[in-house]
C-alpha cells in the first residue's frame, strides 16, 4: 500500500494524544507501529481505519492515492474495505465462533446466510478451526478466539488488514500460533498495519516502522534501519529499554 498522513491531531478533552502524526511510505506492505504504552498507537490505528475521527485541523489519510473522508457516510464504506483485530475482546460472547465469522458477512456485506456460511467455513478451516465452529468464545482458549478474530477479518476480504496487539493477552504458547497465522498471510502479499510489542516478531515482519511516542512520530523508515541504526536518542532509549526484557 501506499500511506500518506499528514498533521493527524486527536485530543480527549484537554489531552493532545496525538501531535501532529506526519509520515510517508511510497510502497510498504508489513507497517509495524512500535513505542511506549499511552503513546497513541491505538488511537491512531483507529484513525486510519476509520474508527475514530482525527481533529478537524485540516489533517490528510491518503492511503492508496484515496483520502480518508471523516464523514460517516465515506467511513462506512471505508471500514468495509478494512480487516480489524483488536487486542481482546473482540468477539460477540454470544455467538458461536460461526456466528461471528458470518454476521458482518450478512450485515454489512450483503452475503446470504447460506454464502456467508460457506466463506466462513472456508476462513475457519483455513486456521484449523472448523471443529471448534460451533463453541462461544468463552468455550475457546485465547489463541483460539483470536485466531477467529484473524479469520473474520480475512473473510470479508478486505484490502487492508490492522491488527492492534492481536498476542498482548496471550501466553507465550499460544503467541506463537498467532504470530504464524500473521506471518502466513503477510507471506501470501496481504498489506498490513500492524501495532505489537513484540519486538522479535516486529523485526521479523516489518517491512517499514513506525516508532510513535507522546503522540509524535519519533522516527519512521525502512525496519532494518530503524531497528538497527536508529537516527535519534530517544528512539535508542526506546529500544534499550525494550530488549532489556
Ligand atoms: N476514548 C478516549 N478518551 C480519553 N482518552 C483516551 C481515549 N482513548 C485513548 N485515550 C488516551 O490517549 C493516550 C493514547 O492511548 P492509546 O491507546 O492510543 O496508546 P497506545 O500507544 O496504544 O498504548 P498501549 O501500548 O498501552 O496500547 C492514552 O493516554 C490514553 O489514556
Ligand atoms: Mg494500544
Amino acid at each position: 500500500m501506499k500511506l500518506r498522513v499528514e498533521n493527524v491531531v486527536k485530543t480527549f478533552g484537554t489531552h493532545r494524544v496525538l501531535d501532529g502524526i506526519s509520515l510517508h511510505f511510497a510502497e510498504v506492505q508489513t507497517l509495524v507501529l512500535i513505542g511506549p504504552s499511552g503513546g497513541g498507537k491505538s488511537t491512531f490505528l483507529r484513525i486510519l481505519a476509520g474508527l475514530e475521527y482525527p481533529d478537524p485541523n485540516g489533517c490528510r489519510v491518503v492511503i492508496d492515492d484515496e483520502a480518508v473522508v471523516y464523514r460517516e457516510k465515506e467511513l462506512a464504506a471505508h471500514r468495509r474495505t478494512i480487516g480489524t483485530v483488536f487486542q481482546a475482546y473482540n468477539l460477540f460472547p454470544h455467538l458461536t465462533a460461526l456466528q461471528n465469522v458470518t454476521l458482518p458477512l450478512e450485515k454489512v456485506h450483503g452475503q446470504t446466510r447460506p454464502e456467508a456460511e460457506e466463506t466462513a467455513m472456508a476462513a475457519l478451516r483455513r486456521f484449523r478451526l472448523d471443529e471448534h465452529s460451533h463453541k462461544k468464545p468463552a468455550e475457546l482458549s485465547g489463541g483460539q478466539r483470536q485466531r477467529v478474530a484473524i479469520a473474520r477479518a480475512i473473510a470479508i476480504k478486505p484490502r487492508l488488514l490492522f491488527f492492534d496487539e492481536p498476542t498482548s493477552a496471550l501466553d507465550p504458547e499460544m503467541t506463537g500460533g498467532v504470530l504464524e497465522v500473521i506471518e502466513e498471510l503477510r507471506d501470501e502479499g496481504r498489506d498490513f498495519v500492524l501495532v505489537t510489542h513484540e519486538m522479535g516478531f516486529a523485526r521479523r515482519v516489518a517491512d517499514q516502522v513506525a516508532l510513535l511516542a507522546e503522540g509524535k512520530i519519533m522516527e519512521f523508515g525502512a525496519a532494518a534501519q530503524v531497528f538497527d541504526a536508529p537516527a535519534n536518542e530517544a528512539s535508542r532509549q526506546f529500544f534499550a529499554k525494550v530488549l532489556k526484557y
